[in-house]
């Protein structure tokens, strides 16, 4: 298929957003015979930089690219798209609670979810990035109550990638040679990365996790605390490897994941493996024909459930605090 499909980008002139649109309209993320439309949406203030951008995809001279368009409103950047990356959101700042950042939040992804069912097209894929992703999708969704919540989905691909480097950093085995690893729950500290369905060279993932002081004491809080340690050596948040996680994101939900693996991705929740419905769960998924199916008939240990069951508690907080404030 040739036609070019509308992808538009919330918070374009941030750091994720100016890292992730180059890869797009380069062809990372659709594949290479995909023309693209793309739409910046900024807040009015940085409007100005998003033009900076532009002149800079311009530069590019991506083939692929067939045009570049700047919004402040949303109604207009979401009109007829065919996918939408949500990254842009209000970030916390110094003093403020964690309430006052989930409605500040909320506003906007009620927003966006509302113009999104009204204008975009009628098969729309999206995927939030903004924090609390999680949280900020199942309102987006709850907000578009014509389109499918299944086409609304938020990141925790980063956290996955973390998962698959740290076993890679750890046992040897090479990146490619790692498959079925999952991330459960939220995109926040309480996310739990389950590595005993994974498959790590020529060891099962079992028999890696049987390390618990390892398992326990360094693998988990390392990939949770990923984004802590990051800005704190660079001095600003992880944006190209978010970026490449959001496009890793889509591609395969747009082209398949591999027949023998599966990736994770938070959707909202049929009720799957005792996670309340309609809460935005991150899941082990494959996705098959461009839709994302839960792996299912997994087997969950007792240390995994009680760490699954304590992330999505902390989903059902986060939605409890935020209807709460509606
Ligand atoms: P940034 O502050 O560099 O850029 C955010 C951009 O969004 C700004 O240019 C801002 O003007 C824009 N923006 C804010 N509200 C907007 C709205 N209502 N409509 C359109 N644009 C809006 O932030 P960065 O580093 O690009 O991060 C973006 C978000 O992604 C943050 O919420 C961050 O916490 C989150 N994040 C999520 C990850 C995940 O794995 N789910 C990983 C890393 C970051």
């Amino acid at each position: 298929d040739t036609t070019p499909v509308v992808v538009t980008v919330t918070g374009a002139a941030g750091s994720i957003g100016y890292a992730a649109v180059f890869r797009i309209a380069a062809g990372d993320m659709l594949g290479p015979d995909r023309p693209i439309k793309l739409r910046l949406l900024e807040l009015p203030q940085a409007v100005s930089a998003a033009h900076g951008t532009a002149m800079e995809l311009q530069d590019g001279a991506f083939p692929l690219l067939t045009s570049v368009d700047i919004f402040d409103d949303a109604r207009a950047a979401f009109d007829g798209t065919d996918f939408g990356l949500l990254i842009g959101a209000k970030p916390r700042s110094k003093g403020m609670e964690r309430a006052d950042l989930l409605s500040a939040n909320s506003a906007i992804f009620a927003e966006q979810g509302a113009v999104i069912n009204d204008v975009a097209a009628d098969d729309i894929r999206v995927i939030v990035v903004g924090n609390p992703a999680n949280t900020n999708a199942a309102v987006a969704a709850a907000s578009a109550p014509d389109v499918p919540a299944e086409r609304f989905t938020a990141l925790t691909r980063l956290d996955h990638n973390r998962a698959i480097a740290q076993l890679a950093a750890h046992t040897g085995a090479p990146v490619r040679d790692i498959s079925r690893v999952s991330i459960w729950g939220n995109h926040s500290a309480t996310q739990y990365p389950d590595i005993f369905h994974a498959r790590i060279g020529d060891r099962s993932g079992a028999d890696v996790a049987a390390d618990t002081d390892w398992l326990v004491g360094d693998f988990i809080p390392t990939v949770a605390a990923r984004g802590t340690a990051i800005i704190e050596a660079r001095g600003a948040s992880s944006a190209a490897s978010a970026a490449n996680a959001a496009i890793d994101h889509v591609r395969d939900w747009v082209l398949g994941t591999p027949a023998d693996d599966w990736t994770s991705a938070a959707v909202s929740s049929p009720g799957a493996y005792g996670v309340p419905e309609g809460l935005m769960c991150s899941f082990p998924v494959r996705s098959v024909d461009g839709a994302w199916q839960i792996v299912d008939g997994l087997e969950i240990n007792e240390f995994s459930r009680a760490r699954i069951d304590a992330s999505v508690a902390e989903l059902q907080s986060e939605l409890d605090a935020v209807a709460a404030r509606r």
